[in-house]
């Protein structure tokens, strides 16, 4: 909590390297829920790349009880104690701290820190959690060595576990045990990590490609060793993976996962021992959907991969958090995309990835919070844990993937673990080695780290028929952001292809350009504000596929008239370009459909869908050439958030019934087509996980949900018995969400399917999540939830299955006219922030948008945001929010 009134900036100009490096550090933990005594001693000695001789210290939340400097007790004289940091100053060259202190765990709410969940002991450390557990230079370019003595009763918490190798256990007497833990390793306090419970785990021994054996754990509670299979399948996937696509070996003899229910993210990437939301770990069919294996697969793969990039090579400073962070999402998109091997399941999981971009990335970028991939100046670090450091961080990894190429950008991956291997760098030095590794000047590729917001690159051609050559002009502008009024040119790969009059890619000639002969896309490097791109030998006019595969994160402006987009979605060979052509095509008519309905008062009556889009849409339903998953993410409308970021002053209410419209009215002229992919893409026999299985499913229940729209007596049966008779969660929460959306009766499936899984926690936070997200539920149908027993604030995944999914999944809810839902969101906010800043902080993130709306419901938007912010006890985290969101 805030002590004084202004929160403090911290500026990444400001960075300084630390008085004191730390060699060792030995913790010795009493683990007692009301009362742990921590003790810490730490070998220090004088970094001569500093001049001061202070030793800095961060605490928080802990009570000190003994400081001693070299066997000498200090006296309250000799330190100083101010907020959250003791500075000893001018210390000896060589030091050696032996601090004792007390903390209260089960007090613990924030989950940051030492705390305790239903139970059993966890910490979570990154990004300023460990000062939280004892005093400690708690800053990321400080590397140590870490013994760590664990002491516990024996019953309550048999297992006892920390980073590295057991080196010795045993029994204390009096019901107490011990273990002691070694991490060969240095690493940054951030990565530290204990946990004292009783958990039950799947193990297996593992041979590395090198024929080194290691020793695989995942620890859950008892009652959920049925949920833990692909986990480790997952994890044995990620050691593989990263052995073969970037020689990068596990360097441990034991790895282990442990699942947490209380949780704030989705999973901590400790030395050794990784930390999950329970949401990321377990799953049987029963009980998890195609998406939460996916989820699963992502995320053991991102914490794995952390090991190399992250916990080997580390951040100097958390401005630097993307040098981590978009690099391993990166590598984990990768993974994923291997793990599936097609090239059209590669594109699948290219096309989910442009989704979280523009329903998430973009807006953030266009908003309050806006920041450049390494920020600038940060209150509070949590905050930047965003889609920007991570999802637009590991687009920029790509794009210098897409510069160099995949063998390039593994020589440059090599260069930089053998320049930097053990060591707490700069996201400068990856470029250094991405471009040292290449040959290439990467210096002005800089500006996507330094400068913020979304380029938009505007493209426009000429074709000279007698000279047979197609021009294409790109330029690029990037909007204005906070603190950056004027931005320099970026150094975008857009990579383009040319469709012939038949739908055939056309080989290309670039002038001046070095492609291959023959090649079908070629990546133009547009790094000025306007350039011309001239292909030759072009023998008729082509339609362009413009920013193929994504190839950057921009927005791309170029005036296709309906014919080039309807080309483009039934004929273009880079499935991220058809789809997108079909988003096109959609976004359009919804635009001017929303407009229609606006001026309507609200109402569709009247509304009309052009016969050409419904017969696209057919064209590509019943093409059976094409992978199911494509067909599904083809026919999905761009959503309502997405629409309503292509709006000026967004009417929320208009967006969702002209959606609304759309989807009957293809639901009612596809419909026999849509019943008979229904029963086409059916998946009889055991549950599997895998790609085409999953894409049968989704395409399956996208028919579904198009078909229950507005359905008649047959097509609720169809959801009823699908409901009824479905072998895994993915069909059966598909089906009961259909219902839902359909405004049927659902109320008896709602209460079947709760009593069904009463006691599986991560379940019923779907049941509260579809719910919360249905557009017929209101603030006042979500206080009545939140009565139900099962609902609890103090549940990150609980809280945020019911207040989030209402507040950022159910727009036009959530802006309903009278503002009663902007109060619910203002009351929340402050009743989260006493329990946890970091959860409330992210709902708090849920009005950003605040200034794009109607005036009436600006104005009461306003009044919410200053309601939180006028409160006199405010985190940091919260503060930092509403401040930025209401400044100018
Ligand atoms: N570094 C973690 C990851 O990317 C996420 C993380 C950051 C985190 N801060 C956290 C997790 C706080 C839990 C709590 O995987
Ligand atoms: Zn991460």
């Amino acid at each position: 909590m805030r002590t004084d009134s202004s929160p403090q900036t911290i500026f990444r100009k400001d960075y300084t390297p630390p008085a004191y490096l730390v060699d060792t550090v030995e913790l010795g933990f009493d683990l007692d829920p009301d009362r742990t005594v921590v003790a810490n001693r730490i070998t220090m000695r004088q970094n001569p790349a500093s001049k001061s001789r202070d030793i800095v210290l961060h605490g928080e939340e802990i009570e000190l009880v003994a400081l001693r400097l070299n066997g000498k007790t200090l006296a309250p004289t000799e330190y100083h104690l101010n907020g959250s940091t003791l500075t000893i100053r001018k210390a000896p060259a060589k030091a050696v701290l032996e601090i004792e202190t007390l903390c209260a765990p089960v007090q613990n709410t924030s989950l940051s820190g030492l705390y305790v969940s239903n139970g059993n002991f966890f910490t979570q450390c990154e990004a300023e959690g460990f000062r939280r557990i004892t005093y400690f230079p708690d800053r990321p370019d400080v590397m140590a060595k870490y013994t760590v003595m664990l002491r516990a009763d024996k019953a309550a918490y048999p297992v006892l576990l920390s980073n590295g190798n057991l080196i010795e256990e045993g029994e204390l007497g009096d019901g107490r045990h011990y273990a002691k833990w070694e991490d060969p390793f240095k690493k940054p306090s951030y990565l530290f990590a204990l946990v004292a419970a009783r958990l039950v785990c799947q193990e297996e021994r593992y041979t590395l490609q090198s024929g080194r054996e290691v020793l695989l754990q995942v620890w859950v509670e008892e009652g959920n060793l049925d949920k833990t299979d692909y986990a480790m399948q997952s994890l044995k996937n990620s050691i593989r993976w990263d052995e073969e696509r970037f020689g990068l070996e596990l360097d441990l003899d034991r790895f282990m996962i442990v699942a947490v229910g209380d949780f704030n993210m989705g999973a901590m990437e400790n030395k050794g021992l990784n930390i999950f939301n329970t949401k990321f770990v377990l799953a049987n069919p029963r009980v998890a959907t195609d998406i939460d294996y996916a989820g699963i697969e992502a995320v053991v793969g991102h914490e794995y991969f952390h090991n190399w990039t992250g916990n080997r090579v580390t951040c100097r400073d958390w401005f630097q958090l993307s040098l981590k962070e978009g690099l391993t999402v990166f590598r984990d998109q990768e993974f994923s995309a291997d793990m599936i091997g097609t090239d059209s399941g590669r594109a699948v999981t290219r096309i989910d990835q442009v989704r979280t971009l523009r329903q998430a990335q973009f807006p953030e970028d266009a908003g309050p919070m806006s920041h450049p991939v390494r920020p600038d100046s940060f209150v509070e670090i949590n905050n930047f844990y965003t889609v920007t450091v991570y999802e637009k961080g590991a687009e920029v990894v790509r794009m210098y993937q897409t510069l160099v190429g995949r063998d390039g950008f593994r020589k440059g991956m090599d260069l930089y673990f053998k320049r930097h291997d053990g060591q707490a760098v700069e996201c400068d030095d990856f470029r250094a080695a991405m471009a040292d590794a290449n040959g290439r000047d990467l210096r002005q590729f800089e500006r996507w780290y330094s400068q913020a917001g979304t380029p938009i690159v505007t493209a426009r051609t000429r074709y000279d028929a007698v000279k047979r050559n197609f021009d294409i002009i790109l330029s690029q502008r990037c909007p204005a952001s906070a603190g950056q009024a004027d931005k320099l040119p970026f150094h975008i790969p857009v990579a383009v292809g040319l469709l012939s009059a038949s739908g055939k890619d056309l080989p290309l000639t670039l002038e001046g350009g070095k492609h291959a002969k023959g090649a079908t896309t070629v990546v133009l490097e547009l790094t000025e504000q306007e350039q011309i791109f001239r292909f030759r030998h072009v023998d008729e006019r082509p339609t362009p596929s413009i920013l193929r595969d994504f190839s950057a994160p921009v927005i791309l402006e170029y005036d296709y008239t309906d014919d080039e987009l309807l080309h483009l979605f039934s004929h273009d060979s880079d499935p991220v370009n058809r789809w997108e052509a079909g988003q096109r095509l959609a976004m359009e008519r919804l635009l001017k459909l929303t407009a229609q309905v606006a001026a309507a008062g609200g109402s569709d009556a009247g509304l009309k869908l052009d016969a050409t889009f419904i017969n696209a849409q057919r064209a590509v339903l019943t093409d059976d050439t094409l992978d199911p998953a494509f067909r599904e993410l083809a026919l999905i409308l761009p959503s309502e958030i997405i629409i309503a970021e292509q709006m000026d002053v967004v009417d929320p209410q208009a967006i969702h019934v002209a959606r609304q419209f759309m989807r009957r009215t293809i639901g009612a002229a596809l419909k026999s087509e849509l019943l008979a992919q229904y029963h086409a893409n059916q998946t009889p026999g055991a549950y599997s996980p895998d790609a085409l299985s999953a894409g049968k499913r989704a395409l399956k229940n996208l028919c579904l949900s198009y078909l229950m729209v507005a359905p008649d007596m047959a097509e609720l049966k169809l959801a009823q018995q699908q409901f009824e008779k479905a072998g895994n969660m993915t069909d059966r929460s598909a089906a009961l969400v259909s219902m839902i959306h359909s405004g049927a009766e659902a109320g008896p499936y709602l209460k079947a399917f709760y009593q069904d899984f009463e006691h599986e926690a991560l379940v019923i936070d779907k049941w509260f999540a579809m719910q919360a997200a249905a557009p017929t539920t209101n603030v006042a149908a979500v206080r009545k939830l939140m009565q139900h027993p099962a609902f609890t604030l103090k549940n990150p995944n609980r809280a945020r299955s019911l207040i989030f999914n209402f507040t950022g999944a159910n727009p036009s809810q959530f802006h309903a006219a009278d503002g009663s839902a902007y109060e619910f969101w203002a009351e929340f906010v402050i009743k989260l922030d006493a329990i946890n800043p970091q959860v409330a902080a992210r709902l708090a993130r849920g009005m950003d948008r605040w200034r794009r709306y109607a005036p009436a419901l600006q104005a009461k938007m306003k009044k919410a945001l200053e309601k939180v912010a006028g409160r006199a006890k405010l985190s940091n985290d919260v503060l930092e929010v509403v401040t930025k969101a209401l400044a100018n």
